[in-house]
């Protein structure tokens, strides 16, 4: 099975499956524990130490120190940053921001991506609140259409129908990817689309479901850090992130919360 720049795509097998399940069960894990730290005040730096220090306790690897030169455990993107916001001690959130952290893990060789929205503090305005909906219908939306007989275009098409449906646009510079014993893998997962293009999804096939939708328009700029990504126009952007394999009849969301949050706001830690 390859993708369209002829990429071989691995499909997974039960041991396979096992073992992803363990890296994602604690990238959940980490964005349950977070949620209560993600305050007005707090400094990126100090989240992304707080993740990895739970992550490492854990006997997970952050995925992302060293990758390509990313220095930190985790991405914080707050309001028009669209995702790879380097953590700092210099950059503290403030109330009615919101912020997605997203979190790779890497246990026994095996890696767990997922992200989420946060709130930070209680006055989120009515638009920023409607975007981190909207963001987490779009995904869901998507992964619904994750499963054998379909094509990636069914997923990019139901989250693009969705997203567009609401006046916000899909960041077409970035996409979801394989992933296994390889962080970013083939195939490369578009969240917009054509229903019935695209790979032919097989049972096996694990890749990320992680739309960026902008308040505005789509385009993006990556900032002199060469890492932070922004909406041209500044308009505010969120994004939520789940890892999927594809079964025999649909799919298995492996970094569901064991906690059972969805979207914010997350109650107390179960
Ligand atoms: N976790 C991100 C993703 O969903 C990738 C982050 S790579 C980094 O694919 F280097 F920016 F950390
Ligand atoms: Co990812
Ligand atoms: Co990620």
């Amino acid at each position: 099975m390859a993708d369209k720049e002829g990429k071989r795509i691995v499909l997974h097998g039960p041991e396979g499956f096992e073992a992803i399940r363990k890296a994602c069960r604690l990238a959940a894990e980490i964005l349950d524990y977070i949620g209560p730290f993600v305050v007005p005040g707090v400094s990126t730096g100090h989240l992304d130490q707080l993740i990895e220090t739970f992550q490492r306790e854990r006997g997970g690897i952050p995925a992302t120190i060293g990758y390509h030169g990313y220095p930190k455990a985790s991405c914080i993107s707050p309001n028009h940053v669209v995702n790879h916001g380097i953590p700092s001690d210099d950059k503290r959130l403030a109330e009615g921001d919101i912020v997605n952290i997203d979190v790779t893990t890497i246990v026994d060789g095996w890696y767990g991506d997922n992200s989420r929205m946060y709130f930070v503090g209680d006055k989120i305005g009515v638009k920023a609140r409607k975007l981190v909906d909207l963001t987490y219908r779009c995904m869901m939306a998507g992964i619904a259409q994750a499963r054998p007989g379909n094509h990636l275009g069914d997923i990019g098409h139901a989250i693009q129908t969705l997203a567009e449906a609401n006046r916000c646009s899909v960041v077409r510079d970035f996409g979801g990817h394989g992933i296994g014993q390889v962080f970013h893998d083939a195939p490369h997962v578009d969240h917009f689309g054509k229903p019935g293009t695209g790979v032919l999804l097989q049972p096996g096939m694990v890749f990320t479901v992680e739309p960026m939708i902008n308040a505005g328009r789509p385009e993006v700029k990556i900032l002199s850090d060469g890492w932070t990504t922004v909406t041209r126009d500044r308009s505010l952007s969120a994004q939520f992130e789940h890892q999927i394999g594809i079964t025999e009849d649909g799919c298995e969301i492996f970094t569901l919360s064991p906690a059972g949050f969805t979207q914010p706001p997350y109650g107390a830690a179960a």
